[in-house]
């Protein structure tokens, strides 16, 4: 059977070139591209705002359901995250909040919560969305399953590079320290940890253009749709 409105899912590591890539295919093929990093994020600012500590897995996954997180196009086709009605798109990417994200969304109250919404969100198809579960928990019948990898040093210099138009200075290495911890959180949590699905695609960018990546997703994705 052909669909014309596809459902691709784009997971991987950290800084693996997942949201870049997915926003550009989304805007090839007139998609909507979806962001649930970003949910996870915006809820984890919620709680630091708000003083509850994102180490207390009742009171996180009580606010997981209390939250209004929308994501919205802005005029220029850029995602933008509202926490009940406030855009905090800035605001989620501070260390802060990265620091604290991989914790929060290790719990099943939290994940239940935002996998419902995402799956709302996504059902109608015509979506890119990239995150860690996509292809194995949120949509396990994408249409496309992408799972992207990359070297420790080329992910830690586009985070490097990424942080550097924010205002955030680091250190390469104490950026790739990071970005290996919270793979290890990601990929041994118990509830829907990062993994490849058996059916995806895996594709490294470590020496690949932006471009390249997106031709690949887009070729894939026009096949499929062809068939
Ligand atoms: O994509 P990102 O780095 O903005 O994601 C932030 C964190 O959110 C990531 O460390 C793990 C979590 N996450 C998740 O558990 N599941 C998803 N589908 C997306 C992100």
């Amino acid at each position: 059977m052909s669909r014309s409105r596809l459902i691709i899912a784009i997971d991987g590591p950290a800084a693996s070139g997942k949201s870049t890539t997915a926003r550009l295919v989304a805007e090839r093929l007139g998609y909507v591209y979806i962001d649930t990093g970003a949910m996870y994020r915006a809820l984890t600012y919620a709680a630091l705002r708000a003083g509850v500590d994102p180490g207390d897995q009742v009171r996180m996954e009580r606010l997981a359901d209390e939250c209004v997180i929308e994501l919205h196009l802005d005029d220029e086709r850029r995602l933008r995250v509202f926490l009940n009605g406030r855009d905090v798109s800035g605001d989620i990417r501070t260390p802060e909040v990265t620091a604290n994200v991989s914790m929060v969304s290790a719990y099943a109250g939290v994940r239940r919560r935002l996998v419902e919404l995402q799956r709302n969100i996504g059902a109608g198809g015509g979506i890119v969305m990239d995150g860690r579960d996509i292809g194995t928990v949120v949509f396990p019948d994408a249409d496309v399953k992408i799972f992207m990898v990359a070297d420790i040093r080329a992910r830690a210099e586009r985070r490097k590079a990424e942080l550097h138009t924010l205002g955030n200075d680091v250190t390469l290495t104490g950026l790739a320290l990071q970005l290996e911890e919270r793979d290890r959180l990601d990929s041994t949590r118990d509830v829907s940890p990062l993994r490849k699905a058996d059916d995806a695609v895996e594709i490294d960018t470590s020496s690949l253009s932006i471009e390249e990546q997106v031709e690949r997703v887009v070729g894939l994705a026009l096949e499929r749709a062809g068939e």
